[in-house]
Order: structure tokens, then C-alpha cells, then sequence
């Protein structure tokens, strides 16, 4: 019988277990805390899809604003799938029993939604990731009672067994006995979140690091248009986290302003028109980099009526972070780090350049482009989970696989030395001067002289890696993690000086200008240490 071993269990790999489970495939779901923690839980306003009676809105303008919006870095066909499925996932979600917030007429609302002709983001107030996740898991539930889908926690990713270019399975580190074991499957499916932990506070998860995508990285598979990072305009600081405020704020007719001699200055409006404030992420983030005051929300304007009932978790984490009543004060906000367009390259099938390893959700990078879309993500989640599935579904498998006993041997080995040399030096400590390198060296703007810094800095750290032995303070992957994260670091930071224009999410001080010669998606490769860039302008990934 066909398995396969899914790596994370947010939206992504729930939805790919579950796709498979529904043609008769067994998985294993493989994460290191329940589905519940995951950052999917955390996707706040909602998921696009056209509504079909809307007469204005069409497939065909959801895939122009979707391309147009990542500034045409992302591939025709694979943007023309996503969007196609939109409607039959939206449907396919409530049969499942996610509860979205309903118009007047009975039928799914749809707001307002950044650089979006048309209303068409289906949401469940501000919590639609939860709503999404609670359905998904009573899917698995049902899938584990049959025996096709099997879930274990405390389960990190190790590696990928691969031989000649096939993936074989993976190995992973069980942190409750402590011990890295080989689990061998006919396909691999990286559902591994994008890259937040790398960057310390963020809008997400620090469980998603990055570390799946730098490990496989060095193992051979190509990584994709790294340098695009989404910077999303509206967050609220706390002393441990970068708090979402939702675009669905926006969505909702919330206003962005500072001060400057006592008069409000609606900058947005003021340069964009009246839809200013729903102007593209990578275009309100750029704007506000270039301002020296507080940037201020209100939706106060809006009356507690509409806040109670439309935006009631943007109100109660407003009040409960910050004791901000936003029925009567506006909220202070700053654009932080939210989403990653980068990632494992993949093909329309989802599949990395590595026969077998899939990879979906954040964790690839495929229909984004160079700025992602709000509620474009959550779709992308399941419909890649989807689509990985339908691509394994339709292979024949022999269920067999080379000797791999040397490498598992090997990495075992070094795992047990490193447990038994005990190091000073606390990991978590490098963990975080990188985090606050890579948020000083990859922010709003770049320039070469600070990349060019950032990349000595990783190499300065990369150079004593392998002398670090295991901290036995944290968990026994944040010790076996941090190279795999420095050299994604340092590919990141390669990206994004050889990316020498402005363009959606990266723009450069010194290259201000979007260069039509640079129309094509970044690919990096490691080949024996060595990380070489070069640029798809074939559109080999997508096409
Ligand atoms: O602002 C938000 O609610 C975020 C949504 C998204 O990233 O898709």
C-alpha cells in the first residue's frame, strides 16, 4: 500500500492527508505539536474566491489581480488553477463544516480585500484559519479511525533520504524518546510553514523556522525567489509577538493617517485615492517605511455595531495586548515580517526538482510571485494540498527502496556525539543575533553595502557551526536546526543582492526602479558548498 510521510500538519498537510485519504492513500502526518498550535490558526481574515453570481467579479479578474499583485512573477497556468478551484474548495470547506459569516440573503459574505478589484475573500469573522483547521482535523479523525491517516507529535523533520535525485522517505527526531529514526515512503510532502523564526518576532509561528527548506536546500533541491518577503502594514507590537491586525480591518473601511502639526494625514488616500488603504501589502508597507511618524488605524468611525460583529478578534487583541478600546482610539501599527513568496521550488504538480519530494503551502513557492495577495494564502494551502495529492494519486509505487543504512547510520552518529558534548555556548543566543540580523539586513528597503554585511556576518557563523555541540537547555532540534537555517539565511541574503531592481516586496535603495529584464523567478542551488543563482525565464517551474 502507498505511503506517504507529510511533513507539518497545518492547513497544507491536513489538506494533502486528507485528499489522499480520500483516494484510499495512507499517510503519516509528522509535526511537533498538534494541528491546534499550528500558524494556520493565526490566518486571520479569510480565503478568495469568486462568487459565482457576483456579475461584476470573474475567474479571469481573480487571476489578474492575483498575478498583477506579485508583479508578474508568478506563472499563467499555475495562478489559473489556483484561482479555478476557488469556488469548488469554498464549497468543499463548508460541506466539511467550516462556518463562514453569512450575508443578508442567507449566502457567504465576501469583503474587501488588498489590491482586489472585487470583493470576493470568503472569511468566519477574524478566526478563518481556526474555523478551517477545526474541519480539517474532524476529517483526519475520521481518516485515522480507517487506519489512512496516522498523526504523530513531537515528530521534527531530520532530513530527506534521497539517493540519485529520488526521495525514499525521511528521517526524523522523535523528541520524546530523543532518538532520529528512518521513516520510508513512496512520496514525501513538505507542509513545513515559510520561514518566520528565522526573523524572530513576526506575525507567525516561531515553530516555522525555515530549516525544512535550508536542509533539503543542501541536500539538492532548488529554492525559489527568496528575496520576496511580505511585509504586512498593520501589526501591533508586544513585548513577545508582532499581533496581527487584521486586513479585513481595512477591508472594513479602516483608515491609515499620522500626525503631523496636529492635523490627521491620510497618506494612503491622499497618494492612491479611495482605495489607498486597500493598496497592495508590498505598496502600504513601502509607504510607511518612508515615514518618520506613528502610523495610526481607525476604525473607530466605523461604530461598535460593525466592529462587534465584524471584527470582534481585531477588537478583543486590541483591548487585551494593548488596552486599546478601538470602538474610540486608533491603533498604533508598523509593518512587520508576515508571509514568505520564497521557498522550495516546485513544479504544477507541486513536486521539488527531487523525484517524490513535494512540497506545499508556505513552505512553496509557486503562485504568489513577488507579493502575495491577502486571502491568497489559505487557498493556496489546501489547493496545493490538493493537487499534491491528485499528482501522487495517479503514480504507480513499488513500495521498495535502495540501502540507505549508511546515511541513517551516519547522521545518527553524529547526533549521539553531539548529545554527548555538551556546549556553553547557547544556541538560542545565535538563533537570535541572526534573527535581528536578518531583520536589520532583509527589511522594507535594502541596499548592497548592508546585504553584503549580512551575508559576512552568516558566513562569520557558518564558519564555527560545526564546533557548537548540544545545548541541552532547549529542545534537541534547535541544536541540530541551526546550520540548515544559516545557510537559508545566507541564500536569502544572495537573492537579494543579486535581485539588483525594485520589484513587489523587494526594493532597493540603490535600484529603485522595477527592470523589465528582470520579468523571471530567482532559482538558487547549493552544489558542493558552492550556491549558485540563476533565473528561470523559461518559466520551468511553473509551466
Ligand atoms: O490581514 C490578514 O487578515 C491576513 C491575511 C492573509 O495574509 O491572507
Amino acid at each position: 500500500m502507498t505511503t506517504v510521510a507529510i511533513v507539518g500538519s497545518g492547513i497544507s498537510g491536513l489538506s494533502t492527508a486528507v485528499s489522499l485519504a480520500e483516494k484510499g492513500i495512507r499517510s503519516v502526518v509528522l509535526s511537533p505539536f498538534p494541528s491546534e498550535r499550528s500558524q494556520s490558526v493565526m490566518a486571520a481574515g479569510g480565503i478568495n474566491a469568486v462568487d459565482e453570481h457576483d456579475p461584476l467579479d470573474s475567474i479571469e479578474a481573480h487571476i489578474e489581480d492575483t498575478l498583477s499583485g506579485g508583479r508578474y512573477l508568478a506563472g499563467y497556468d499555475a495562478v489559473k488553477g489556483l484561482c479555478s478551484a476557488a469556488p469548488g474548495i469554498i464549497a468543499q470547506l463548508e460541506r466539511a463544516g467550516t462556518v463562514f459569516t453569512r450575508n443578508a440573503q442567507g449566502g457567504i459574505d465576501r469583503r474587501a480585500f488588498g489590491g482586489q478589484r472585487y470583493k470576493r475573500t470568503c472569511y468566519s469573522g477574524t478566526a478563518t484559519g481556526k474555523q478551517i483547521v477545526s474541519a480539517l482535523v474532524m476529517a483526519c479523525r475520521r481518516y485515522e479511525a480507517l487506519g489512512l491517516i496516522e498523526r504523530r507529535q513531537w515528530s521534527d523533520f531530520h532530513s530527506a533520504l534521497i539517493k540519485d535525485g529520488h526521495c525514499y522517505g525521511i528521517l526524523v527526531f522523535d523528541e520524546s524518546t530523543r532518538e532520529l529514526y528512518p521513516l520510508y515512503a513512496d512520496a514525501v510532502v513538505m507542509a513545513a510553514g515559510g520561514q518566520n523564526a528565522l526573523f524572530g518576532k513576526t506575525t507567525g509561528s516561531t515553530v516555522c523556522d525555515g530549516y525544512a527548506a535550508g536542509r533539503l536546500f543542501m541536500q539538492g533541491a532548488d529554492l525559489k525567489n527568496l528575496e520576496f518577503i511580505q511585509y504586512h502594514p498593520t501589526t501591533l507590537e508586544t513585548p513577545q509577538k508582532k499581533m496581527l491586525v487584521s486586513e479585513a480591518a481595512r477591508g472594513e473601511g479602516g483608515r491609515l493617517f499620522y500626525e503631523k502639526a496636529g492635523r490627521r494625514i491620510y497618506f494612503m488616500e491622499e497618494r492612491y485615492g479611495d482605495k489607498g488603504n486597500l493598496m497592495p501589502r508590498d505598496v502600504i508597507s513601502r509607504e510607511m517605511a518612508g515615514i518618520s511618524e506613528q502610523v495610526y488605524l481607525d476604525v473607530s468611525f466605523l461604530g461598535k455595531d460593525i466592529i462587534e460583529h465584524r471584527l470582534p478578534e481585531v477588537q478583543e487583541l486590541c483591548r487585551k495586548y494593548r488596552g486599546i478600546d478601538i470602538t474610540e482610539e486608533p491603533i498604533p501599527v508598523t509593518p512587520s515580517v508576515h508571509f514568505f513568496m520564497g521557498g522550495l521550488a516546485v513544479d504544477l504538480n507541486h513536486e521539488t526538482n527531487i523525484r517524490e519530494l513535494f512540497a506545499v503551502g508556505e513552505c512553496a513557492s509557486i503562485y504568489h510571485g513577488a507579493n502575495r495577495l491577502g486571502g491568497n494564502s489559505l487557498l493556496a494551502a489546501l489547493y496545493s494540498g490538493h493537487t499534491a495529492a491528485e499528482a501522487i494519486a495517479g503514480r504507480s509505487y513499488t513500495g521498495t527502496h535502495p540501502d540507505l543504512t549508511a546515511y541513517v547510520s551516519s547522521e545518527q552518529e553524529k547526533l549521539s556525539q553531539s548529545f554527548a558534548s555538551e556546549s556553553r555556548f547557547p544556541v538560542m543566543y545565535i538563533r537570535d543575533l541572526l534573527a535581528e540580523h536578518m531583520q536589520k539586513q532583509l527589511g522594507i528597503v535594502r541596499e548592497k553595502e548592508t546585504l553584503l554585511d549580512g551575508i559576512r556576518d552568516i558566513e562569520f557563523y557558518l564558519d564555527s557551526v560545526d564546533r557548537i555541540h548540544y545545548d541541552s537547555s532547549v529542545l534537541a532540534y534547535f541544536n541540530y536546526s541551526l546550520k540548515g537555517l544559516l545557510v537559508l539565511a545566507k541564500a536569502t541574503l544572495l537573492c537579494a543582492e543579486a535581485r539588483r531592481e525594485s520589484r513587489g516586496a523587494h526594493n532597493r535603495s540603490d535600484y529603485p526602479e522595477e527592470d523589465p529584464q528582470m520579468n523571471c523567478a530567482t532559482i538558487i542551488s547549493y552544489e558542493d558548498g558552492a550556491y549558485r543563482i540563476h533565473y528561470d525565464r523559461e518559466g520551468r517551474y511553473e509551466h
